[in-house]
């Protein structure tokens, strides 16, 4: 559920809490939407005047007027007034107005619905954040209501725009919800029920669970052996969407679900694992994007595939030196334990190049330190050797407000990945981690290879701090972008 309630709205009632909207101007930045005839307008104008305002986009003045009408306003900038510009507004609104319990903003006549779009993922998003169950009763006031107001709340593209943003944001929080919780509850098994639970209430949506014993069953040997220290068993699941009229495309999204990344016998430093809870975020965005997609209704067919272990340290551990053999037969010399991520996506890739027939097949995965090395902390790696899809996802991406940059697959780099014991290592030694890693699983993409794209999302996953309509923790980072991506499939 959304902390906060969003309406559109005609005119502009009076509430204890205005947002005005600001753009930049030459020489001085421009007030819009101070329609009324009660002095407002003027005032604002004046305190604009005297502040150091410059409608970048998310920047707010506080304006406190304690016996007014209003009794606050916030000038808050929109930078170049286009989607990016209001989601950042609408965050600045929701982290400046935490003591209000409800905030009208004015959008100026006119508005394109990517306003509404904008404001409202930007307040919903911004407004997030994670309790777990019933301990910390909040006290202070928080916001619950942004009313939009527009001057035709039935405008045509405003209500979709806003019912579009909901779900979006929904899905977002969900990937957050899952990502942040815990490893001592999150299992596994435990991520397989809320995901049972999520889809439930959805029609034209399917969940398919292997268990321990069909995994064995199936032959994946990836995801066993990665599983095999934990108590807590492995198990790959798959929800699809088909939506009622027959689809064009069928899009495969495979998400890494490692519950938990102790490194395995290559344990990792205290340091480097105390996140580890987050290594799933992979496979939490691209089922909450399958079920945005189901909720929206989205006319494209799509299946998430999330192999799901916990990588643990004990005596049924898996070593370095072994063996895997993957789904489809392929195999894997382990070099290094904490590699497990390229290890269960194998036989997931593998599975769904060859038994799915996917006409895209997408990966998302908490693959690689290395990432945030290449491109620092908000930005995805990208990988396909389809320079289209890797076009459009980039474009996805840039509209949804998150980044990926598209990175080489490195040819010549793939020797790297020999084996006197098997088909592959898991473990290159070369350096280029996230380049190598993507090279690792291209191989097992099988005859949709030249239709997969691979994000490494390590970096972006998680943010230590609040900052615009990111809340500290995890970002939910991937579920905008895949949403976007599916809208235009
Ligand atoms: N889950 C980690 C990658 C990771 C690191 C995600 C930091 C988020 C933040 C992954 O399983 C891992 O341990 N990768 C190793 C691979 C190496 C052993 C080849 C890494 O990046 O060091
Ligand atoms: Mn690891
Ligand atoms: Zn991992």
């Amino acid at each position: 559920m959304p902390a906060v309630q969003l309406q559109l709205i005609a005119g502009r009632p009076p509430a204890a809490a205005l947002a005005l909207p600001v753009a930049p101007g030459n020489p001085e930045p421009a007030l819009l939407s101070v329609a009324g005839d009660d002095g407002l307008g003027a005032e604002c104008t004046a305190l604009l005047a005297q502040t150091a305002h410059t409608g970048r986009a998310g920047q707010v003045q506080n304006l406190p007027r304690p016996l007014g009408h209003p009794r606050r306003v916030l000038l808050v900038g929109i930078g170049r007034g286009d989607e990016a510009g209001w989601r950042a507004a609408g965050a600045a609104v929701a982290r400046t107005a935490v003591r209000e319990t409800s905030v009208t903003v004015a959008l100026p006549p006119g508005a394109d619905p990517a306003a509404v779009r904008g404001l409202a993922e930007g307040v919903l998003l911004a407004s997030y954040r994670f309790r777990l169950g019933a301990d910390r009763p909040d006290q202070a006031p928080r916001l619950r209501r942004v009313a939009l107001a527009v001057d035709d709340p039935e405008r045509d593209g405003y209500p979709a725009a806003l019912a579009t943003a909901q779900v979006v944001a929904e899905a977002t929080c969900l990937a957050r919800d899952l990502t942040n919780t815990p490893s001592l509850r999150k299992h596994p098994g435990w991520f397989v029920r809320q995901l049972e639970k999520a889809a439930a209430p959805l029609t034209g949506v399917r969940v398919k669970v292997w268990d321990e014993a069909a995994l064995r069953e199936g032959g994946f040997g990836g995801i066993l052996s990665v599983g095999a220290g934990s108590a807590r068993p492995p198990r790959l699941a798959q929800l699809s969407w088909r939506p009622p009229a027959t689809a064009q495309q069928h899009v495969v999204l495979v998400g890494k679900g490692i519950t938990f990344d102790t490194g395995g016998v290559s344990i990792k430093s205290n340091d480097n694992m105390k996140l580890m809870r987050k290594d799933m975020a992979g496979a939490a965005a691209v089922v909450a994007a399958t079920l945005g997609a189901a909720t929206l209704r989205l006319p494209v067919r799509v299946t998430a595939l999330t192999p799901l272990a916990e990588n643990m340290v004990s005596g049924s551990a898996q070593r370095p030196g072994d063996v895997v053999r993957h789904w489809g037969g392929r195999t894997s010399e382990i070099r290094n334990t904490d590699a497990e991520g390229r290890l269960v996506l194998a036989d997931a890739l593998a599975y769904a190049a060859a038994r799915l027939r996917p006409d895209l097949l997408l990966d998302l995965a908490t693959l690689t330190g290395a990432n945030a090395v290449a491109l620092g902390k908000r930005t995805g790696a990208l990988y396909s050797d389809d320079a289209t899809l890797a076009g459009t996802l980039t474009a996805a991406a840039r509209e949804a407000g998150e980044q990926v940059w598209r990175m080489p697959l490195v040819d010549d780099y793939a020797e790297a990945l020999g084996s006197d014991l098997a088909d592959l290592n898991n473990s290159p030694d070369i350096g280029a981690g996230s380049v190598t890693a993507a090279l690792y699983l291209r191989e097992f993409a099988g005859s949709a290879r030249d239709r997969w794209a691979h994000i490494d999302m390590s970096a972006p996953s998680w943010i230590d701090r609040d900052d615009g309509e990111l809340s500290r923790g995890a970002t939910g980072w991937g579920v905008r972008t895949l949403l976007r991506f599916l809208a235009t499939v």
